[in-house]
């Protein structure tokens, strides 16, 4: 994508989010400082500060290993969401340009399945919030029908918590969150259709509808859940099609993720075969099946250090073809 046709371009990014001197991202204030209270008000600084960097936590329906999700790899799944959003050196295709879109009518229907402590989300949200603060884009009122699905009761209840901290002040810069966070199951058919059904009711009145799947390769490659769960994300997707409707898969830029037997080949493949009547993936390059970046970000918890984020992201246009 040229910088001409960016609805965001990397120019008028905020130095509160990006500083292009040192490729460093910056989590937007409000999600950030969110994230360092409730680490040390759930007494998980040292699990925050201890993690191995060659295996990252995938999370699970447990309350230890939602905590030990949130507490190493929530600051990772926003800087992704972040890198995704803000695409500062153009690598992402359509990525950026697909939120932007998504967010300037007046409702959007948000799905973000699985949504853990809700770091997709609540990240874009919160980048939104401060582009908007930073008068970089207008201060529309904007209602945001968000359906956070997870399996974790203990991550559903994480993400309402960070929610109704951060809701102060999306309110203040006009953006208007209602939520649902439903308990959603990937590989059981019943637990899929209550969401859909969910998605569909909440999308009738809504100007644009996205549905975001990040960081889900963990639990779909490495424990090999995709056959199991192949049924359910047909349904997701195709219900989720229709007029000005978009998905947006991010994963890390890892092997399990981005090689030809990996996960985004799959939904690459899918889209080219048996999906292509509902959706497009909107990657243009021969053999390629993502878009890869890559950045560094701030530690919240350590500011004084930064890690490394790998971004792998296919934004799929879900027009039906008849
Ligand atoms: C790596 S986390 C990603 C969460 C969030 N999207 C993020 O970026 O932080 C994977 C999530 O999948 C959830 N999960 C595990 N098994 C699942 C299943 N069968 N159905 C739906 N979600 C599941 C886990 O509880 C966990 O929250």
């Amino acid at each position: 994508m040229k910088h001409k046709s960016r609805l965001l371009a990397p120019s008028i990014i905020p130095i509160s989010l990006w500083d292009p001197t040192r490729d460093v991202l910056k989590l937007p204030a409000l999600i950030s400082d969110t994230y360092i209270n409730l680490v040390d008000t759930m007494g998980l600084r040292e699990l925050g500060t201890t993690r191995d960097p060659k295996s990252g936590p995938v999370g699970g329906i447990s309350k230890e290993s939602t905590e030990q999700h949130f507490a190493q790899a929530f600051d990772g799944s926003a800087a992704r969401a972040l890198l995704a959003l803000l695409d500062p050196k153009l690598e992402a295709g359509s990525t950026s340009n697909t939120f932007i879109r998504c967010t300037a009518g007046n409702r959007i229907s948000l799905t973000d399945a699985p949504c853990g402590a809700g770091a997709a989300s609540f990240t874009f949200l919160s980048a939104l919030a401060e582009l908007r603060a930073e008068k970089i884009l207008p201060r529309l009122p904007l209602d945001v029908h968000l359906i956070g699905a997870e399996l974790s009761i203990h991550a559903r209840e994480l993400a309402a918590n960070i929610l109704a901290q951060i809701n102060p002040s999306l309110i203040e810069q006009g953006i208007f969150v209602s939520s649902e966070f439903v308990s959603w199951d990937v590989t059981n058919q019943n637990s899929n259709t209550d969401l859909v059904t969910k998605c569909i009711q909440t999308s009738t009145k809504s100007d644009y509808k996205l549905l975001v799947v990040a960081n889900f390769s963990g639990f779909l490659e490495r424990e090999s859940k995709r056959k199991d769960a192949k049924k359910q994300l047909d349904e997701l997707f195709r219900y989720a099609s229709g007029e000005r409707s978009f998905a947006l898969w991010i994963e890390p830029h890892m092997n399990s993720a981005t090689s030809g037997g990996g996960l985004l080949s799959w939904i690459h493949r899918q889209f080219t075969t048996i999906w292509k009547g509902f959706g497009t993936t909107e990657v243009n390059g021969e053999d390629e099946n993502s878009y890869i970046s890559e950045s560094r970000f701030l530690l919240p918890l350590q500011p004084s250090q930064t890690a490394r984020v790998g971004l792998a992201v296919v934004p799929i246009i879900l027009d039906r073809k008849s």
